[in-house]
Parts: C-alpha cells; sequence; structure tokens
C-alpha cells in the first residue's frame, strides 16, 4: 500500500484527491488546523469509507507556518508522496494579509521541502502552482511564457514554484509543480467566484435573496473541473521523471458570461439581479488566462475534460440540492475521474 501525505486536505481539491487515492487503496495522511468550529466538511463522508479502503483516512493537527511540526510529521509517516496544497489561496485576501499569505503559500513550501531533504527519504513531492503567476502576459500562457505576479499570492505561488525546481535541480529530488488554471466544483469556497454566483442562484431562485453583489465582470478564466485536476496531481507523480505541467482547459471565458450561464441554468436572467460592488476589485487585476496545454495534453486526455458549461450546470444543481439537505456531498462525475477509480 502506498502512503500519500496531503497537506490542504479540508480545502476543494484535497478532499477530491483524499478520495481519488482512497479509492486506489493508499494509506492517507492529512495536515488540518486546529479550528474553533469543524473545519473538516468536505472530507467527513470519507471517514465512512465509500470505496471500501477500511479507514486508512488518518489526519493530523499542523499548520504550513510550523516548520518543527511538518518536519516530525513527514518523518514519523515516511510517505512515499506529497501532495502540497495548503495555501492561502484567495487572490483578493492576498492583498489585505500579504505577509501571512508569504509565510504560508510561499515559505510553507520550503519547510516542506527541507524535511524531506533531511529525511533523506525517496519521496514524490507534487507543487500546486498556479496560473496566476503568468499575471498579465498574452494568452494563452504556457511553461516558456515568462512570469509576472500581479498579487502576493500570485508573488508567494512564484516563489514555491522555483523553490520546488530548485530543490529538484539542487538535491535530484522528484518534486514537480503542476501550473494549475482555475478549477471549480461543487465544494468550490463560497467566496470564489464561480461558486458565490452558483450558490446566489440555488438561493435566489429559492427567493431566499434577490441581490449579488460582484467586482469585475470583464476579467477572463480558464475554468476546469476539480476532480479532473487531482486525477493530473496524481499522474504526474506516477511518471520516472519530474516533469512540470500546464494544467488547464485550454479555454477561457469571461465572469460576466459565466454568470449568465449559470443564472439561465435556473431559468433567470443575471441582469435582474446582478449589482457591481467596488469592495470585490482587485487593486491589480489579471485580465485573462487561458492554458496553452499543447505539451500536457497527454496528462489529462482534453477530449475528457468536464468543460465550463456542463461545470456550471453541476454547480448550480449541486448548490439547489444543498439547500434542501445541508449534509449532501457531489459525487465526481466524468470520464477521467471513473477511469481512475474504477
Ligand atoms: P482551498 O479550498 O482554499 O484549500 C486550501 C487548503 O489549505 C485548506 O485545506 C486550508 O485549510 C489549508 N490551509 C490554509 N492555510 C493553512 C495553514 N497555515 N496550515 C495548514 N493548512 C492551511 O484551495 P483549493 O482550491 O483546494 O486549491 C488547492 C491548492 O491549489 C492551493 O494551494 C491553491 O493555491 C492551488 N491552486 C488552486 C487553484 C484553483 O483554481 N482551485 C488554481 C491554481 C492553484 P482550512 O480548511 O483549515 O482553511
Ligand atoms: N472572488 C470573487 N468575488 N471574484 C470576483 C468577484 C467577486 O465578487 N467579482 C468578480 N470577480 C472576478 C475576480 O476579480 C477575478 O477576475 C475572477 O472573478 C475570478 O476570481 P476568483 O474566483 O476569486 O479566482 P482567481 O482567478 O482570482 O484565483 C483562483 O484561481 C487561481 C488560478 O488562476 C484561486 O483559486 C487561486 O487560488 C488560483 O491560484
Amino acid at each position: 500500500m502506498k502512503i500519500a501525505l496531503i497537506t490542504g486536505i479540508t480545502g476543494q481539491d484535497g478532499s477530491y484527491l483524499a478520495e481519488l487515492l482512497l479509492s486506489k487503496r493508499y494509506v492517507v495522511h492529512g495536515l488540518i488546523r486546529r479550528s474553533s468550529t469543524f473545519n473538516t466538511s468536505r472530507i467527513d463522508h470519507l471517514s465512512k469509507d465509500p470505496y471500501g479502503s477500511s479507514g486508512k483516512l488518518i489526519l493530523h493537527y499542523g499548520d504550513m507556518t510550523d516548520g518543527s511540526r511538518l518536519e516530525s510529521l513527514i518523518s514519523e509517516i515516511a510517505p512515499d508522496e506529497i501532495y502540497n496544497l495548503a495555501a492561502q489561496s484567495h487572490v483578493r485576501v492576498s492583498f489585505d494579509e500579504p505577509v501571512f499569505t508569504g509565510d504560508v503559500t510561499g515559505l510553507g513550501t520550503t519547510k516542506i521541502l527541507e524535511a524531506i531533504r533531511r529525511a533523506k527519504k525517496n519521496v514524490k513531492f507534487y507543487q500546486a502552482s498556479s496560473s496566476e503567476m503568468f499575471g498579465d502576459a498574452t494568452a494563452p500562457q504556457s511553461l516558456d511564457t515568462p512570469f509576472s505576479p500581479r498579487s502576493p499570492y500570485a508573488a508567494a505561488k512564484l516563489y514555491s514554484h522555483w523553490v520546488t525546481k530548485n530543490y529538484r535541480e539542487a538535491y535530484d529530488m522528484f518534486a514537480v509543480s503542476g501550473v494549475l488554471f482555475n478549477h471549480e466544483s461543487p465544494r468550490r469556497g463560497e467566496t470564489f467566484l464561480t461558486r458565490k454566483v452558483s450558490r446566489a442562484v440555488a438561493r435566489i431562485s429559492a427567493g431566499l435573496e434577490n441581490e449579488l453583489f460582484l467586482g469585475n465582470l470583464e476579467a477572463k478564466r480558464d475554468w476546469g473541473y476539480a476532480p479532473d485536476y487531482v486525477v493530473s496531481m496524481w499522474r504526474m507523480l506516477q511518471q520516472d521523471r519530474p516533469v512540470d505541467h500546464v494544467i488547464g482547459t485550454g479555454e477561457s471565458s469571461s465572469v460576466s458570461g459565466f454568470v449568465e450561464t449559470c443564472f439561465s441554468h435556473a431559468g433567470l436572467n443575471h441582469l435582474d439581479y446582478v449589482k457591481f460592488d467596488p469592495r470585490y476589485l482587485r487593486p491589480t487585476e489579471v485580465a485573462n488566462l487561458q492554458a496553452n496545454n499543447e505539451e500536457s495534453a497527454w496528462i489529462l486526455e482534453m477530449n475528457d475534460l468536464v468543460r465550463v458549461g456542463l461545470l456550471s450546470q453541476i454547480m448550480v444543481e449541486e448548490d439547489i440540492k444543498k439547500l434542501h439537505d445541508p449534509n449532501h456531498v457531489d459525487k465526481p462525475v466524468g470520464n477521467l475521474w471513473q477511469e481512475e477509480t474504477e
């Protein structure tokens, strides 16, 4: 049985990745933060053992700012694979908390890499890099595109990206980065654009709300489906050689287009509900992210990806279900997920 450690296991991607690895009979260890309220809602269903893997999910308290804890955990668990998904991942919030974001999203990565180096074990390491690192570089972006981060979050991710490459080259470690374009799901945090919209559409159609306040509607993003992207994380660590990849669908859509489509799934006209609120603008915005994934396409099998139209439909439908049953948990769909979990 392989052993994996996932940082950020309570997040959107962490929960799907844990689910994927459990289906593959891994022993999955997850790092969680101590919180005064419950913060495991995305992974609680996994303790009920949906894949019959008999309780191989083990959680440990820890924090990305606490290097000594990370070091002792890694030496104790002796994982075969580490997936570093923990981050202060909200771009807008990173302007309010730039130092904290640098500490967690940037330096936290070095703390893990140092722990692996000192443990002198053969561990494969995955870093969740971000398309935000490209900033306003002309779309479509690939690994040949120069990076030019436009937020404290993007700068911290770029630091982590480079330090991962440096440890690979300096210490011959299997350490890779997936440069992930935006990916969404019914488990997406409620303050990110797509989930904020799908949740509002569900609530408006149920008569619980009648307005949705948003910021910049002009930006474009390459929106994919989170379960597909965690498949790419696992596949990258199964390769013989450590190689970075850009992970995206290759198509970008505007925020306004996404909003309009979500409202139309509920038979509503977005113009009747969407209002502007300058609080949701960023000091510096990224205009257009779109993956040039020619070199990485084989990792994801492009024809099998869940694309933005279906993604928005799934998100609205699942938010409507959640209104009726707050404990409802979505089941991942799509060919890639089926292929890897059967
Ligand atoms: P997410 O839902 O925001 O999850 C972030 C995770 O990090 C949560 O489990 C969170 O714990 C944990 N975390 C935050 N600060 C921590 C700390 N100080 N110590 C320990 N854990 C901490 O993010 P996601 O969407 O799943 O994304 C996963 C990773 O991919 C992140 O690194 C993100 O930056 C990166 N990424 C995401 C996208 C995307 O579109 N989703 C695109 C590119 C890159 P709590 O639950 O306790 O808050
Ligand atoms: N969150 C949010 N809230 N975004 C809004 C709003 C709003 O009310 N109104 C407009 N937007 C715009 C943002 O300005 C941005 O252009 C776009 O919607 C998407 O915003 P987010 O969903 O917050 O995502 P992001 O693109 O900034 O960052 C996400 O993707 C990155 C990869 O490109 C995050 O998941 C990052 O962690 C990730 O690295």
